[in-house]
């Protein structure tokens, strides 16, 4: 299996919580290693061009309001299938579908205010790795 960067986010509504320990710990104790990370407020046009993947869809516009609306941790995790690994440990977007002991099943409430973000394939980890710490 290859070693893999992948883009991870904790969203406003989790670090409104006061769990970003909480949800680094899982990345650590599941063999994920934080390789860069920062903190900071998305602006409208960071959240928009980073979703633009959704840009026409229904929640798009509650979506970038969301994002934007407190400090989010964006990092770059790294470690042995990185990509499916941290997919596997946030569980499904909506937290009433994630399973037991997932990111989102323990941390999120709603499909619209679900904890974190991750890349979900080597084409989204690269531009999402770029889109934040891009030379
Ligand atoms: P998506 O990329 O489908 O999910 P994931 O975050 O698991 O990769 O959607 C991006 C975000 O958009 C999702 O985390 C929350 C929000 N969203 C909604 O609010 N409602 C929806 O029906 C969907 C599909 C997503
Ligand atoms: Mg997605």
């Amino acid at each position: 299996m290859a070693i893999e960067r992948t883009l991870s986010i904790i969203k406003p509504d989790a670090v409104a919580k006061n769990v970003i320990g909480k949800i680094i710990s899982r990345f650590e104790t599941n063999g994920l290693k934080i390789v860069e990370a920062k903190m900071l407020t998305l602006s409208r046009e960071l959240a928009e061009g980073f979703y633009a993947e959704h840009k026409g869809r229904p929640f798009f516009e509650d979506l970038v309001k969301f994002m934007t609306s407190g400090p989010v941790v964006v990092q770059v995790l790294e470690g042995e299938n990185a990509i499916a690994k941290n997919r596997e440990l946030m569980g499904a977007t909506n937290p009433q579908e994630a399973a037991e002991g997932t990111i989102r099943a323990d941390f999120a409430d709603t499909i619209d205010a679900n904890a974190v973000h991750g890349s979900d394939s080597p084409t989204s980890a690269e531009r999402e790795v770029n889109y934040f710490f891009g030379g």
